[in-house]
């Protein structure tokens, strides 16, 4: 399997991921998309806004702000307890989190670390809103996107009369100050979340649990990823979050060169059983209590968060089952599973990434076998916009010989490479040439939308 490494090369070769700030040395943490990541990206989210939205009948979509009003943050428990344990050094004055430094690692200055004790640290970007920068009005960029939705949730439930149980999906930036970003998009600053808060009576939470943790497993097999690339893993009591019951993370071989078989996997998804902490901390009158029984009565909240249950009579405060997938490192999971190298004909090998379809930045790459001619040239850019009529990003290359143009589609994990030579000119047929098998068939112009979009499917 392919490590990070000459995933992070081909990545900047080919336009998909940029540091950011590299024009003035970059800013730890953060990355830029280029024209193949974004689109990439945006497959990804589609397919999940696909498969969780548009495929199912229980769930509503949103896009809620990314500043949040303090008392949000207050209220979920976020101010008090969203925070890593750190240790600084004395020496080199650099700083750590608590679990990811050895003590015994060679200091900058001389000699090992000396290190502090741990002390916790927010994880939380703080900003201010309006002309006055003071105490009275500070906002945060949110640390996951979830907590807009359960500030929602009594708008999304009161404008579409739903009845539990029933979801409320979001995909979204969020930003959280990791202590130590590391391993390309794998731990960042900035970075995307597709999160849905799926919300049901109390006592079918566990079930509902479990159904999900499935969904979100076939997610991922039907767009790519081999099955014994995954692992489901149950966290510990003492990992849970100050809000989950039980959590199911979905793990990826992220790190396929260590030694030792369980620590190439690492976290891509949490399904969380939030039971009714947040709508209970959120709503007026609630209270946040946390688990070192510290209490915060809701003083401020405007709305009763509670569902009419038309069977009982009776309002309630759902229970609430979370998947919450990070977009970047979904996107880097499915670019790693579909990496590979395969020696074509003796010494001569060819990168190819075998993305699923629907997730490839580019469908369909028209080629012209003869740059100086213009009928094929014509007839070339004639089949591109029949093409982008479909909605397939399509591209057109005469850049460089056919060969050349193919390795160049098959790296970038182009489905098909369309090439229009003499023979379109008399017969309005191409050749279709498939990446995976680079078998080629020869299609009417005319059949062609038809063809690709037979082939592009989501397996549904
Ligand atoms: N609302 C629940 C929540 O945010 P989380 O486990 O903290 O739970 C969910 O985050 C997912 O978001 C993770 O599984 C991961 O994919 C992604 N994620 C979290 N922190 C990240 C970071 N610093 N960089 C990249 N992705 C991150």
């Amino acid at each position: 399997m392919v490590d990070l490494d000459k995933i992070i090369s081909l990545c900047k070769r080919r336009g998909f991921i940029f540091q950011g700030s590299e024009q003035y040395g970059g800013l730890q943490g953060t990355w830029d998309y280029g024209p193949l990541g974004v689109e990439l990206k945006n497959n990804v989210k589609q397919a999940w806004w696909r498969y969780n939205v548009y495929e199912r009948d229980d769930m509503e979509g949103l896009d809620s702000s990314i500043l949040l009003n303090r008392l949000v943050l207050k209220y979920s428990g976020h101010e008090a307890t969203f925070s890593d344990p750190m240790v600084d050094c004395r020496k080199c004055k650099k700083r750590f989190r608590a679990d990811q430094v050895d003590p015994n690692e060679k200091c900058s200055e001389g000699g090992t670390h000396d290190l502090t004790e741990p002390r916790p640290f927010n994880l939380m970007f703080k900003t201010t809103y309006g002309p006055v920068a003071d105490e009275n009005n500070i906002a945060y960029l949110r640390p996951e996107t979830a907590q807009g939705i359960f500030i929602n949730f009594k708008n999304v439930l009161d404008s579409t009369n739903r009845k539990l149980p029933f979801g409320i999906a979001q995909i979204g930036k969020s930003f959280r100050n990791e202590i130590t970003p590391k391993n390309f998009i794998f731990r960042v600053r900035e970075f995307e979340q597709m999160e849905i808060e799926y919300f049901v009576m109390p006592g079918e939470d566990e079930k509902c649990h479990q159904e999900w943790v499935e969904a979100r497993k076939n997610w991922y097999i039907r767009y790519g990823i081999k099955p014994e690339n995954i692992r489901l893993y149950n966290q510990k009591k003492e990992e849970l979050a100050h809000y989950a019951k039980a959590t199911v993370d979905i793990h990826y071989r992220f790190f396929p060169d260590r030694p030792e078989e369980d620590k190439q996997f690492d976290e891509v998804e949490g399904v969380a059983n939030r039971t009714d902490f947040d709508l209970s901390c959120h709503t007026k009158g609630g209270k946040l209590v946390l688990a070192d029984g510290r209490e915060f009565p809701n003083t401020d909240a405007t709305n009763k968060l509670t569902y009419f249950d038309p069977k009982t009579n009776q309002h309630l405060l759902p229970y609430v089952i979370e998947p919450s997938c990070g977009v970047d490192r979904a996107t880097l999971a499915f670019m790693m599973d579909a990496y590979c190298e395969e020696e074509v004909k003796e010494g001569d090998t060819r990168v190819v990434l075998k993305l699923h379809p629907a997730l490839a930045p580019i469908k369909v790459a028209v080629l012209p076998l003869k740059k100086n001619n213009e009928d094929i040239k014509a007839t070339a850019h004639k089949i591109k916009k029949i093409l982008l009529g479909s909605g397939f990003r399509t591209v057109y290359d005469d850049t460089a010989g056919i060969g050349k143009l193919y390795r160049r589609q098959d790296e970038v994990g182009t489905p098909f490479c369309v090439t229009v030579d003499f023979q379109t000119l008399e017969d309005n047929t191409v050749t279709v040439r498939d990446r995976d098998t680079m078998a080629q068939e020869r299609v009417a112009i005319a059949d062609l939308k038809e063809y690709i979009a037979k082939r592009i499917g989501h397996n549904d």
